[in-house]
């Protein structure tokens, strides 16, 4: 059933009332060409009513993601018809593009905004800044999902890493779809089929995704990236890290890349030319935020390819990896498929409305929801990712403040001769006056009890000791090995509790020792449990 809103214009009162008893949000259906996604799906939708909010959607605007208008009404959504009663009527608009001129009613969908309306969805406003200035008239609250920032207690608002991820798997989906042969290598009856080989240049979200996407289907990887630290990342995903004998990292700011010195680009354009005439495919995602994408793959490169090769080149939105790149078109360069796909997310609508709108619950969770739905220039996420506030534009955002380094203390021999005078006025007894005491407790222990004690007392000493100094220095890591450790221990215990058990029932030593062995036995098997559950995890 659809509906649309009521026309009558409801007292200031009602509407105060209305605001207070639930906040609505709208998810209009997206009008840019081709655009598959949906800002909530039935699921989200849900959750986001369990936050209190309302939720309306326009009609159809889920079905090409897969979403039928009915699953939004069992999911409690109310459905209309009219984008622009969804538009005019809801408190909060949820949104996948930026809004543009709707193709129909050929009216742009920011002036459906009114004062004291939000906004949230992707914005790009370094890109455009004419819609900024648009949405600023309107008086409006906008948050982009593009400027949320890349830090960890973000992960579940990234909206753009939810997309590469996507970008990166799909990248590999359509290089396959193009390739004539296998990934993996096979022996078969009729011959021998080498694995493919695949390079992949940058390994952020999105090649990483591409490797492991790539790995799974059996295909030699290689990778390549400025950053140093994604080594690990690329092998424990099984590809092989291309090296420069290049003292020259891109680490930089947030976790993001760093534009390289020329003669870095022109040493890895060297290795890549190397690798063209090698490999089979090659999916490029190298960008720097904010910058045109740094030409890699040059025309000779392509040239020198096996012809039926295949280049995807993600980056083709900002310019382009590969020179002879063509922005959202398949086509063949002298043999080799050039793959310049600019909607991969959308190819995979489904998936990708279900995280976006899991991106924007948490982000209006971390808004107070419904109840106490707030902008809070004290939080770093919504501070980030907020462009407009009531018609303000916020963007960008202030640097977040790095601490400084603390000071290092000149090495130098007058400040210790400086220092030395103050020492000696009050001497520091803090870090001795545990020790000390400890000896002298041992040393009181020692004099006056028993032999027999003092033998059993040496071994708890040593123990703990031990014990202490093996845990004490295990990386985390290394904590499920060093469980093995402790079950070997309790069976230690457990030796020594049957050991101990033979007396009679009441006695002291007996109770002790079954306490022991139940102890123990605990221990052992709880180990073998987590263990098996740890190892789980890596099983297929
Ligand atoms: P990211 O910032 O996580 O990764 C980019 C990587 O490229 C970084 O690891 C960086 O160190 C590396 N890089 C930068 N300069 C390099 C150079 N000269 N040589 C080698 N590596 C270099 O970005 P993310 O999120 O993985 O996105 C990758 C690309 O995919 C971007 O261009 C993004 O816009 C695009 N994308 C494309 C989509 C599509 O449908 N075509 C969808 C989503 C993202």
């Amino acid at each position: 059933m659809t509906a649309t809103f009521e026309t009558v214009t409801p007292s200031p009162e009602t509407e105060e009332v209305e605001k207070k008893t639930a906040l609505k949000i709208g998810i209009p259906k997206e009008v840019f060409g081709g655009e598959n996604r949906v800002a909530a799906t039935p699921d989200t939708a849900q959750r986001l009513q369990k936050l209190g909010f309302e939720v309306w959607i326009e009609a159809k605007a889920g079905t090409a993601a897969g979403f039928l208008d009915s699953a939004y009404e069992q999911a409690g959504c109310h459905l209309v018809s009219d984008p622009q009663a969804l538009w005019t009527t809801a408190d909060i608009i949820l949104k996948v593009r930026a809004p543009q001129v709707h193709p129909e009613l050929e009216v742009h969908e920011a002036q459906w905004l009114s004062e004291g309306k939000t906004l949230i969805s992707f914005i790009w406003p370094a890109q455009n800044p004419e819609l900024l200035e648009k949405l600023a008239a309107q008086k409006v609250t906008v948050l982009a999902m593009d400027a949320v920032p890349r830090i960890s207690r973000a992960q579940k608002m990234d909206a753009l890493s939810a997309m590469a991820n996507l970008a990166g798997y799909r990248a590999v989906i359509e290089a396959a779809n193009q390739f004539g042969r296998f990934f993996t290598g096979q022996i078969t009856a009729a011959g021998k089929v080498p694995p493919a080989k695949v390079l992949i240049i940058g390994a952020g979200v999105a090649g990483l995704a591409a490797i492991g996407t790539a790995k799974g289907l059996g295909a030699i990887v290689r990778a390549f990236d400025t950053r140093l630290v994604v080594k690990e990342q690329v092998e424990s995903l099984g590809g092989e890290f291309l090296e420069l004998e290049f003292a020259e990292d891109g680490s930089g700011e947030g976790g993001y890349a760093k534009t390289m010195s020329a003669e870095f680009i022109r040493a890895e354009m060297a290795l890549f030319a190397e690798q063209a005439k090698e490999v089979d495919i090659i999916i490029t995602t190298a960008l720097i935020p904010g910058k045109k994408a740094p030409t890699l793959i040059t025309r000779e490169m392509v040239e020198s390819m096996h012809p039926s090769s295949v280049v995807v080149d993600l980056a083709a939105e900002q310019g382009g990896n590969c020179e002879v790149t063509k922005p959202n078109e398949i086509y063949q360069y002298q043999g080799v498929n050039i793959i310049g796909l600019t909607d991969l997310p959308s190819r995979m609508a489904t998936q990708a409305s279900q995280l976006y709108g899991t991106n924007l619950w948490h982000l209006l969770k971390d808004m107070g929801g419904a109840e106490s739905f707030q902008v809070d220039f004290e939080d770093e996420v919504v501070r980030g990712a907020l462009v407009l506030h009531q018609g303000e534009i916020t963007w960008p955002p202030p640097k977040p403040s790095v601490p400084s380094p603390p000071p290092v203390a000149p090495k130098t021999e007058s400040v210790v001769t400086a220092a030395a005078p103050e020492e000696k006025a009050g001497v520091n007894l803090g870090p001795w006056l545990w020790p000390a005491l400890a000896v002298l407790a041992l040393v009181g222990i020692g004099v006056g009890a028993p032999p027999s004690f003092l033998s059993h007392f040496t071994v708890f000493v040593l123990a703990c000791f031990v014990g202490w100094q093996v845990i004490w220095n295990v990386k985390p890591a290394l904590h499920t090995p060093l469980m093995s450790v402790t079950n070997a221990i309790s069976g230690i215990i457990i030796l020594g509790g049957m050991l101990q058990i033979s007396g009679p029932l009441q006695s002291p030593t007996t109770l002790l020792g079954a306490i022991a062995i139940l102890v123990g036995t605990i221990n052992i098997s709880g180990g073998f449990l987590v263990t098996q559950r740890m190892l789980k995890m890596f099983r297929k």
